[in-house]
């Protein structure tokens, strides 16, 4: 069963009496295990991609399906379910909580869990969220706060509270678009070690030879899919 598959969705967003055609008819079939780069122009629609695929905003029409499963029944609630339990995200700009340490902020999606199983006591939360940390290198930094890290650091942190509860799924927002070149590539392994684990990456970016690393390329022109490139 394909993991996402999307049937000319369409967003349209709207500004006074001004209509921005956001997505245009966008069909799209993601199978599990892919690793799926996004690029574009500015203002091509990629993050609005991102967003609806990541339940973080809904089609002005269309049809998506989640592992076979329609989404646009779903309640709020169920939304933001599916995505703490089976999604991960990492945004360009970190998304990070200033005040608290890297400990802290990577334990917040297992603090957010409770509704769907037991709650995790603080002791196991901790043990998780360290074992994230380790895996993206960064076991001698976690009482550190945002400012106490470097750009690549936050954005390992970042990685950490995208995988503590073992997503199917990574969404990726130019997650390299604010590092230097080698802490960039660094972030990009981080990626290519998830997917070599079986988790299905989508990642947008500006970079050409990130792009490239992807097994396939989605390449978007004023919101609609001008090209599908596999096998690379
Ligand atoms: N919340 C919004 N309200 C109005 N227009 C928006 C909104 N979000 C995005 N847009 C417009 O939709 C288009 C696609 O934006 P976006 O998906 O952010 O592009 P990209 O990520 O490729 O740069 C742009 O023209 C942008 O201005
Ligand atoms: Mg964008």
């Amino acid at each position: 069963m394909s993991l996402i598959k999307t049937e000319s969705l369409n967003k349209i967003f709207t500004r006074g009496d001004e209509e921005i055609r956001a997505i245009r008819d966008l069909s799209l079939v993601i199978e599990p295990g892919e690793f799926v780069s996004i690029t574009g122009a500015s203002g091509s629609g990629k993050s609005t991609l991102l967003y609806i695929l990541g339940l973080l905003d809904k089609p002005s029409s269309g049809r998506y399906y989640l592992q076979g499963n329609p989404v646009e029944h779903l309640s709020d609630a169920e939304r933001a379910q599916l995505r703490n339990k089976f999604m991960g995200f990492v945004f360009q700009s970190f998304h990070l909580l200033p005040r608290a340490t890297a400990l802290r902020n990577v334990m917040m999606p297992l603090v957010y869990a409770h509704t769907t199983s037991a709650p995790l006591s603080e002791v196991e939360q901790r043990e998780r969220a360290l074992g994230a940390l380790a895996k993206v290198g960064l076991s001698d930094r976690v009482n550190h706060r945002p400012n106490e890290l470097s750009g690549g650091q936050r954005q390992r942190v970042a990685i950490a509270r995208a995988i503590v509860n073992n997503p199917k799924l990574i969404f990726a927002d130019e997650p390299t678009g604010n590092l230097d070149s080698k802490s960039g590539r660094d972030i990009l392994s981080l990626f290519e070690n998830l997917h070599a684990q079986g988790v299905t990456v989508l990642m947008v970016t500006h970079d050409p030879s990130i792009a490239e690393r992807a097994h396939r390329r989605l390449v978007l022109k004023d919101g609609g899919l001008l090209e599908d490139i596999r096998g690379t």
